[in-house]
């Protein structure tokens, strides 16, 4: 669910854009995160931890972590939750990263 409308903020989304995740279409606006806008969307697994191969989320939302780390636009360990939106955006999870599951 998108804040449209926020009691304090007031609107501050109004240019909607485009983003896929998965392949999926899904709706975002301008000047948010990625991780904010799946999460906005229902999209609450970003990818899953290397060893342990358990699911990860959003953590810490501030760039401190590896928590929200995702595939974009072919980039590989972006972390969405620093990373604002564009319109057609190519985002995928970070479900493997065989470099080091080799090891
Ligand atoms: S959630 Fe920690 S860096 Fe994004």
């Amino acid at each position: 669910m998108h804040i449209e409308n926020h009691p304090v903020f007031g609107k501050q989304m109004h240019e909607p854009v485009t983003i896929y995740f998965n392949g999926n279409e899904y709706k975002a606006y301008k000047n948010q995160t990625v991780a904010s806008a799946l999460i906005a969307n229902g999209v609450k697994k970003f990818g899953v931890s290397r060893k342990l191969v358990q699911s990860r989320g959003l953590f810490c939302s501030r760039g401190r972590c590896c928590s929200c780390y995702m595939t974009v636009n072919g980039e590989h360990h972006v972390r969405t939750c620093m990373k604002k939106v564009e319109e057609g955006m190519d985002i995928y999870p970070n479900l493997e990263d065989p470099e080091v599951r080799r090891d």
